[in-house]
C-alpha cells in the first residue's frame, strides 16, 4: 500500500523508519520531511497546512494510508477537508478530525471534558479579557506556585508556573489584555501546581477499541538537571521505571477508559493516537494536557520498542479493527538524546554541515531539522537529530546515546548529559 506521512520532525522519521520496515508499505513519501526522511520515502515539498495540496498528493500518489504527524493540520480541520474531497470518503486517515483535535487545541475543552468524565486532572478555572478582574482576584486567594495556560496552540509556550502572585496577575494580564499568545491567549486556564514526576503515555485507538504503548519520560527543559526554558523536548526514554503494572492499571482503569468512553458518549469518533502527558502524584495519575498526536521526541523511544508491525496498527486503527491486533512491545530500554542548535530555544542559525554521522553506530540518528540543499546533511531546525539506543539495560542505551551525540559534529552542538540519570538513580 501506499503511504504519506505529514510532518518534519524526528518523530515523522520514526514513523517512516518503521513503516518502510514493514512488508506491508510498497511506496512511503513524507511531505515535506527531512534529509532523513529522504533516505528512506520520497519527500514531497509541500506544507503540511496546505491542505489542498495534500490531497492533490494524495490523488497523484494514489495514497492508502495517510499519517498526520503534528497537531497543526489536525486542529485546524486537515480530517474534515479531506473527508470532504471526491473519492476520500473512506481514505485511511490515522490522525483526529478537529472536533476530537480539541483535546489538544482547546486547553478549555480538555480540561472541562476532564472534569464532565471524572478524569482526574488539576482543579482549574478558565478566565477571559472580560473576567479578568475575577481572574486577578482567583490568583490572590489561590496557593502559589500556580500555572496559567493559553487556551490554544502556542508550540509549547503557553503555560506559565508563577512562583509569585505578582508574576502570575501581570501573566494574566499579558495574556487577557496585552494579546502575548496572540489568539491562542484568549481564555486562560488557571490551575493549581501538581507536584510528581512527568509520565507520557500514548494510546493508539480506532475509536473504540485501543492499544496502550509504550511509555516514556521526556526531559522538556534545557538545561541539565531540568533547569531553563522549555523546549519541545531534549531527550527520552522508555520504558519508565515508575510506571509499574499497578501504576498503569491505574492509568488506564481513571484515564485511558474513562477518555475513550467520554469521546463515544459525546459523538466524536477519534481514530488516532492520545498522548496522555501525566503526574505522578503520590502513585495517582493525574493528567496535565492531552495531545492529539504522538510525542516528539517520545515517538523516537517508542516506536523501537514496538514488535507488531506498526502498518498493520495504523491499518487496523483506521478499519476499526485493533482489536483484532496483537500488539508486542521489547522488554529493552530505548533511550534518545537530542542534539540542538546553539541558541536554542531562543534564536539559533541554521544551515550548519553536520558530520560524523557515518560514524554512528548501533545507533539510530533519527533526523529533525536538517535538510540536503546540496547534498550535505546541514541543520535546519531548532532540534537537529535524536540519537536513540536501544538496550539491555538503562545504563547501556543511556551510554549508547550519549557516545553517538557526542561522536556527530555541527558548530554551536548542544545537548543535554544526564537524559535518563534520574531514572537510574530512581531504580537504585
Ligand atoms: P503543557 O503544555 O500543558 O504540557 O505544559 C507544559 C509543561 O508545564 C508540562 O509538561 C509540565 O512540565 C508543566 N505543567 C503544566 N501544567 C502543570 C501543572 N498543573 N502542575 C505542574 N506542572 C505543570
Ligand atoms: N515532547 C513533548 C511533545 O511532543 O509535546
Amino acid at each position: 500500500m501506499n503511504i504519506l506521512i505529514l510532518g518534519s520532525g524526528g518523530r515523522e522519521h520514526a514513523f517512516a523508519w518503521k513503516i518502510s520496515q514493514s512488508p506491508l508499505c510498497d511506496a512511503l513519501f513524507v511531505a515535506p520531511g527531512n534529509a532523513g526522511t529522504a533516505e528512506l520515502a520520497t519527500n514531497l515539498p509541500i506544507a503540511f497546512t496546505d491542505f489542498e495540496a495534500v490531497a492533490e498528493a494524495i490523488r497523484e500518489h494514489k495514497i492508502d494510508l495517510l499519517l498526520v504527524g503534528p497537531e497543526e493540520p489536525l486542529v485546524k480541520g486537515i480530517v474534515d477537508y479531506l473527508r470532504q474531497q471526491p473519492g476520500m470518503a473512506d481514505l485511511r486517515i490515522v490522525g483526529p478530525d478537529a472536533q476530537g483535535a480539541q483535546l489538544e487545541g482547546s486547553k478549555d475543552f480538555s480540561k472541562s471534558f476532564m472534569q464532565r468524565h471524572g478524569i482526574p486532572t488539576a482543579a482549574s478555572q478558565t478566565f477571559t479579557a472580560d473576567t479578568l478582574n475575577e481572574g486577578l482576584a482567583y490568583l490572590e486567594s489561590h496557593t502559589l506556585p500556580i500555572v496559567l495556560k493559553a487556551d490554544g496552540l502556542a508550540a509549547g509556550k503557553g503555560v506559565i508556573i508563577a512562583e509569585t502572585l505578582a508574576e502570575a496577575q501581570n501573566a494574566l494580564r499579558d495574556m487577557l489584555s496585552e494579546g502575548r499568545f496572540g489568539e491562542a491567549g484568549n481564555k486562560v486556564v488557571v490551575e493549581q501546581f501538581l507536584k510528581g514526576i512527568e509520565l507520557s503515555v500514548f494510546v493508539l485507538t480506532d475509536g473504540v477499541n485501543y492499544k496502550i504503548l509504550p511509555e516514556a519520560k521526556d526531559y522538556k527543559r534545557i538545561g541539565e538537571g531540568d533547569t531553563g526554558p522549555n523546549t519541545g523536548g531534549m531527550g527520552a526514554v522508555s520504558p519508565v521505571v515508575f510506571a509499574t503494572e499497578a501504576f498503569m492499571r491505574k492509568v488506564e482503569d481513571k484515564v485511558v477508559k474513562p477518555t475513550l468512553a467520554g469521546l463515544q458518549q459525546e459523538g466524536i469518533r477519534y481514530v488516532g493516537f492520545i498522548f496522555v502527558g501525566l503526574m505522578n502524584t503520590k502513585s495517582e495519575p493525574v493528567v496535565i494536557e492531552y495531545n492529539a498526536r504522538m510525542g516528539d521526541p517520545e515517538t523516537e523511544v517508542v516506536l523501537p520498542r514496538i514488535q507488531t508491525d506498526f502498518v498493520e496498527l495504523l491499518v487496523a486503527a483506521a478499519d476499526g479493527e485493533l482489536d483484532k491486533v496483537n500488539l508486542q512491545v521489547l522488554p529493552q530500554t530505548a533511550v534518545t538524546t537530542v542534539l540542538v542548535s546553539g541558541g536554542y530555544p531562543d534564536a539559533y542559525e541554521k544551515g550548519k554541515v553536520i558530520s560524523a554521522l557515518d560514524l554512528v553506530i548501533e545507533v539510530t540518528p533519527f533526523h529533525a531539522g536538517t535538510a540536503a540543499p546540496n547534498g550535505q546533511v546541514v541543520t535546519n531546525g531548532g532540534r537537529v537529530l535524536a540519537m536513540t539506543a536501544i538496550a539491555n539495560s538503562l545504563e547501556n542505551a543511556v551510554r549508547r546515546s550519549q557516545e553517538a551525540a557526542r561522536t556527530v559534529q555541527f558548530e554551536g552542538k548542544q545537548y543535554r548529559k544526564d537524559i535518563g540519570l534520574d531514572l537510574i538513580r530512581y531504580s537504585d
